[in-house]
């Protein structure tokens, strides 16, 4: 039997409860065993909502609790989620996240404790939204060398410049529907300036090269400067702007990473990557080319990743658990040469 307590009552954390509900006759059957909702932790009430009865306000009530076996953190940022994620891992109980930011910043660090602890600390949700990428690089991949990644990692701004391309709207206009459609963060610099690509990237490499690469060591440039004429102009060459996150292993060893505007191919597949979509190439020595494609941010996409790790931590509790990455330094990353460039052209 698995008790599960969300953590945030949000966009995300909202979705995992309505999952829970509406496919759970299909989740235990998957699991073998009964997957329930026990608690939902948040500062507001929801007298209206279905889920008014799981609401507690005190994290200790989750955390005193031996039947929570599964704690779903989709709250965000790097502060109070971080608190509770190693709270949760101390008391045992595995930890689902969303929150990229903190995988991002600390996933080495929690992935040892959880270790420490014999829990699992699970994070497919934190890139890609719904689309399986995470899971693919630690196994289906895994006999591969990662040579390459690339992609479209984030939803809002692949939304906004869509928008711009596609009917001519303003950059603020495009953002101001992004936003209505629940799909940029809180705080939209976030999205706009490239943190969020670039914490995904991180992320990605971190799994893919074998040790911890942190957002500070990636150059990083939003959307923010792209206009309507910049778009118009890619349009008269026959390219599309689109905001990638690109990770290099070269033969060095060493990891070039970095999130920029780029002029992109009319042809090429990631030129098709619209709205809030994400794609994501991958690069493999035995495999070549991969591209994993899928709705990259939502409250149900997010949550079918969500909700997938919940039942993998409930199926895998009693395995030994594995660090996905080693400690990052220094010496593992390189600023690409040209990094000074705003733009880059990929043919
Ligand atoms: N704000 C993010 C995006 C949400 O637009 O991609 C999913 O991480």
């Amino acid at each position: 039997m698995t008790n599960v307590a969300i953590l945030g009552f949000g966009v995300v954390g909202s979705g995992v409860a309505e999952v829970l509900k509406r496919n759970g006759p299909h989740i235990d059957a998957k699991v073998h065993a009964p997957v329930e909702l026990k608690y939902i932790l948040d500062v507001r009430d929801f007298p209206d909502s279905p889920f008014a009865e799981f609401i507690v306000h005190d994290f200790s009530v989750i955390e005193n609790d031996p039947d929570v076996n599964v704690v779903v953190e989709t709250i965000g940022g790097a502060k109070i989620a971080k608190e509770f994620t190693e709270r949760a891992l101390r008391a045992g109980k595995s930890v689902v996240t969303s929150n990229k930011e903190l995988v991002a910043e600390h996933g080495y660090e929690l992935m040892r404790l959880a270790q420490e602890h014999g829990a699992c600390y699970l994070y497919e949700a934190s890139v890609g939204g719904g689309i399986p990428i995470i899971r693919p690089l630690k196994q289906c991949l895994a006999a591969n060398e990662i040579t390459e990644i690339c992609g479209i990692l984030n939803g809002t701004t692949n939304y906004i410049l869509t928008r711009m391309i596609r009917a001519g709207l303003s950059f603020q206009d495009a953002l101001k529907e992004a936003q209505q459609n629940g799909y940029a963060e809180q705080d939209p610099t976030a999205d706009i300036e490239g943190h969020d690509a670039c914490r995904k990237i991180c992320i990605l490499a971190s799994l893919a090269f074998g040790r911890h690469i942190y957002p500070a060591q990636v150059p990083t440039e939003g959307i923010t400067g792209v206009t309507l004429a910049d778009v118009a102009y890619a349009e008269s060459c026959g390219r599309k702007i689109k905001l990638l996150g690109r990770a290099i292993q070269g033969e060095d060893g060493k990891v070039r990473a970095f999130v920029a505007p780029h002029l992109v191919h009319g042809e090429a597949p990631l030129a098709g990557v619209e709205d809030v979509f994400n794609a994501i190439a991958v690069k493999g020595n035995a495999i070549g080319d991969v591209m994993f494609y899928g709705r990259g941010a939502g409250k149900l996409p997010t949550a079918s990743a969500v909700v997938a790790d919940v039942m993998d931590a409930a199926r895998n509790a009693d395995r030994p658990k594995y660090l996905d990455w080693g400690p990052g330094g220094e010496d593992v990353t390189v600023p690409p040469e040209d990094v000074s460039s705003p733009w880059y052209v990929r043919a």
